[in-house]
């Protein structure tokens, strides 16, 4: 249960000192004898270029540029630090002990790792990159494997510098910064020794949708809803008259209404950029609402400054028209474009994001509603899921993408999704090998969400009708994993746990962990290790501290600390469960399922080993809004399992793998308990 929570959580041997006098000022944090934080100086300067460390007296008086720094113990756990300068930059830098390992800050992987090894970057949007452009979620927030993590309560621009070994730096566009030394509750879990880190027939938009419809339909694909990109409206560059353009869409509620009739809700793109001629930029250009210096005339589409209230409230009031129409969510596209001065980008983001929030919240209602951005904030992770921008369509973006999904994880946007297959496209890509791996990795996130249209549809040429198999076991296998997928969605929620996690905060006992980039935890009972490389084969290493049942045919067993090849036709991807793993799976949200009688149902999976005796899964029952847990205990002498769970809210069956097969037993409604004698365990007993 080492989560990243559990690194927030009480300790009370923390010793905290104070270095000040002549020297930089500096907070130092043991535990005993063991340094644990060492904050070895804050900054500030006039210029970002001319920054300095503070000396300061015990008062906190910073002494050689004027100003004050106060700290103190806000919780067990958490320093927080509040420096208040004359200069018009501050920061702070915090060293650990040689090959140190960094993490969080961007989504973006450089150099495809979730380390932070030998970056320097802003905390802005990135544009064209390797493996994917406009990876672009972000937080000032870093954690190390020393154990402890800081995060800088600020939306102004900062500069996070990585490139001194052991060492991180951040300074931001303010004279006044409060961070928080958030410290490790386990020390002992830290080891030092471990730190090596359109188509025939169709002839406009809507003509389309129904043709997607329908193939998802007669191929009995599930599918939740549908998003228009641009373009889709009137005007120049097709956004900015907050319409869908009748040549495309020439009924567009009456559309809207009969893409609802058959289960998929229709979201579209929006963006804070106010093209030449249209509405929103004749409106702004009258208002004074433009950032000054970014004429249309020569820019593509500058952006509105919402730090205006009245730009503000005009840009959420024009939204209506398309919840009016019954569009349900926005793809929140740029924002990191320079449309604005690039130390507005933080701000600016945030407050549109929370007028796209505002809008949807307004009409449907909280939890009723999509909203994804590429370019999302800190602040604004409750407000927007994201997904991780241009990904390139080969399998180079494939593997940065998984990088990304752990990264974003690690900075807490836990609802991320990719565009399966890669969005920056050739006329043949993706080839159907790379589309069928991917759509495996887009199973095992929050989110899968694919984009089809014009030679890029699996049931046109040139995919082949394996490519459409391979779409509907992977769309229906996540279909049935949203009872987990949505147990840990509101857990994130509730701890910033995310669900897609890097190893290490699954397995921080695991030396070999701490710099995976190409598998990760999916929960704390799936461990998926996606194959981004061409041919099908790799190694999967798995971590020590369990035994692992390969979950596709659930058969074969593998053991923890040892490394297996694997060889995979399209059809498989290597994902494994935990021995003593509990997996709500089953059918909870109708969507599109209508080629058959629709009935909610629950399969609860077990896989129970007489390794684990006793493990539990809390279960987000969405019809009462709680959780319910379920239990599962073993006993190895009477060769027992016994499985208890409170209300789950929906009917349906619990399954237990063993040795000699599955054995079913009926949920009874309300809570209840289940007890399997003469249990043979598929896991060895050590
Ligand atoms: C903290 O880091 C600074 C800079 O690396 C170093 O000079 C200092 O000795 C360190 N303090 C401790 C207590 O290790
Ligand atoms: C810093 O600013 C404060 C408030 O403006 C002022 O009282 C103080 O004298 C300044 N200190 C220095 C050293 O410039
Ligand atoms: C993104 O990727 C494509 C293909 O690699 C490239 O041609 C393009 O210039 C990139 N940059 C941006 C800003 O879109
Ligand atoms: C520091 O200055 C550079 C160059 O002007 C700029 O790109 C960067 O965003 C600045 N950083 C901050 C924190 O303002
Ligand atoms: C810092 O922010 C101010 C506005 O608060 C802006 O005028 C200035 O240009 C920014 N500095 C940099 C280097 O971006
Ligand atoms: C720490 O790591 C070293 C080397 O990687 C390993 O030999 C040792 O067993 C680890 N200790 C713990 C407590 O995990
Ligand atoms: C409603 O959608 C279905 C798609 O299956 C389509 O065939 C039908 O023509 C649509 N009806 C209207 C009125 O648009
Ligand atoms: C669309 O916007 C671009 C750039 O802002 C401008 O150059 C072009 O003239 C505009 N086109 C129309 C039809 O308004
Ligand atoms: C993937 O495409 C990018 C450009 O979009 C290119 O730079 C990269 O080399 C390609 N990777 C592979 C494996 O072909
Ligand atoms: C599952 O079994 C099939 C048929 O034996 C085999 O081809 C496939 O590779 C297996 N998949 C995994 C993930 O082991
Ligand atoms: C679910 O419960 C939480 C409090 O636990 C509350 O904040 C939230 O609004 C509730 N959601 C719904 C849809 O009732
Ligand atoms: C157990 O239930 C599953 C799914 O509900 C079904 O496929 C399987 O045949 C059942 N097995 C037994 C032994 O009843």
């Amino acid at each position: 249960m080492d989560r990243l929570l559990r690194l927030l959580a009480a300790l009370s041997l923390i010793h905290l000192s104070v270095a000040t006098s002549q020297k930089p000022f500096s907070i130092i944090i043991n535990n005993g004898n063991q340094l644990v934080v060492n904050n070895s100086a804050v900054l500030t300067g006039s210029s970002n270029s001319s920054i300095s460390p503070i000396v300061a007296s015990s008062s906190g008086a910073i002494a050689n540029h004027g100003g004050q720094v106060t700290y103190r113990r806000v919780s067990p756990n958490v320093v927080k630090v509040q420096v208040d300068t004359n200069s018009s930059y501050t920061g702070a830098r915090f060293t650990v002990p040689n090959d140190g390992l960094f993490y969080g800050v961007w989504e973006y992987p450089f150099f495809d790792q979730i380390t932070n090894t030998n970056v320097e970057f802003d905390l802005k949007g990135l544009g064209d990159s390797e493996g994917v452009n406009w990876s672009n979620a972000r937080a000032p927030f870093f954690i190390t494997n020393a154990g402890y993590g800081v995060y800088a309560d600020t939306l102004e621009m900062g500069s996070f510098d990585f490139t001194t070994s052991g060492q991180a730096q951040f300074i931001f566009n303010t004279s006044s910064l409060v961070y928080y030394i958030i410290l490790p509750n386990r020390l002992e879990t830290i080891n030092q020794s471990c730190k090596k880190d359109f188509h025939d027939g169709v002839s406009n938009a809507q003509e389309n949708y129904y043709d997607v419809i329908n193939h998802l339909y007669y191929n009995e694909i599930r599918a939740t809803s549908m998003f228009a990109d641009r373009p889709y409206g009137t005007g120049n560059m097709s956004f900015g008259n907050f319409d869908l353009d009748p040549t495309f869409y020439p009924t567009p509620g009456q559309f809207i209404a009969n893409l609802s009739d058959h289960g998929f809700d229709f979201q579209v793109w929006v963006a804070n950029r106010a093209f030449l001629n249209t509405e929103l930029y004749n409106d702004s250009v009258a208002n004074d609402w433009l950032f000054p210096g970014y004429s249309a005339e020569t820019f593509l589409g500058p952006a509105l400054n919402l730090s205006i209230p009245a730009a503000y409230s005009y840009f959420l009031d024009r939204l209506s028209a398309f919840t009016d129409l019954g569009v349900k969510g926005y793809k929140i596209d740029r924002g990191e474009e320079e449309e604005m001065p690039v130390y507005e980008q933080n701000i600016q983001m945030s407050l549109f994001e929370q007028l796209c929030y505002e809008n949807m919240v307004s009409k449907w209602g909280e939890s009723n509603f999509y909203n994804f951005a590429r370019s999302a904030v800190d602040r604004s992770r409750s407000r927007t899921a994201v997904w991780n921008g241009d990904s390139h369509s080969n399998f180079t973006g494939l593997a940065y993408s998984v990088a990304s999904g752990i990264r974003a994880g690690l900075i807490g946007f836990s609802q991320w999704a990719v565009d399966c297959g890669g969005y920056i496209r050739g006329v043949n890509d993706p080839e159907e090998e790379l589309w069928a791996r991917w759509m495996h990795f887009s199973t095992f996130s929050p989110t899968y969400e694919i984009m089809i249209g014009t030679n890029h549809t699996p049931w046109y040429p040139p995919y082949t009708s394996r490519l459409v198999s391979v779409l509907k076991q992977t769309a229906n296998l996540h279909a049935s994993l949203l009872p987990y997928i949505k147990s840990y969605t509101y857990h994130a929620t509730q701890t910033g746990v995310p669900i897609i996690r890097a190893l290490f905060l699954e397995y921080p006992h695991d030396p070999k962990v701490y710099t995976t980039t190409d598998s990760y935890a999916f929960g704390e009972e799936f461990l998926v290790a996606p194959i981004v490389t061409e041919g099908g084969t790799r190694d999967v290493y798995f971590p020590s501290g369990s035994s692992y049942l390969e979950y596709i045919n659930k058969t074969d067993v593998y053991q923890g600390g040892t490394t297996h090849p694997v060889s995979l036709e399209w059809e498989y991807v290597p994902v494994y469960v935990r021995e003593g793993a509990i997996i709500p799976t089953g059918d909870i949200y109708q969507g599109n399922q209508r080629w058959t009688k629709w009935e909610p149902y629950l399969e609860i999976q077990a896989f129970p080993s007489y390794n684990v005796p006793a493990s539990q899964f809390e279960y987000y029952n969405a019809v009462q809004n709680g959780t319910a847990t379920i239990t599962m205990v073993t006993d190895k002498r009477e060769k027992s399992v016994i499985i208890t769970y409170e209300d789950l809210g929906t009917p349906g069956t619990i399954i237990v793998y063993g040795k000699d097969g599955q054995r079913n037993a009926t949920l009874t409604a309300g809570r209840g308990s289940v007890l399997f004698r003469g249990f043979v365990s598929l896991f060895g007993e050590s």
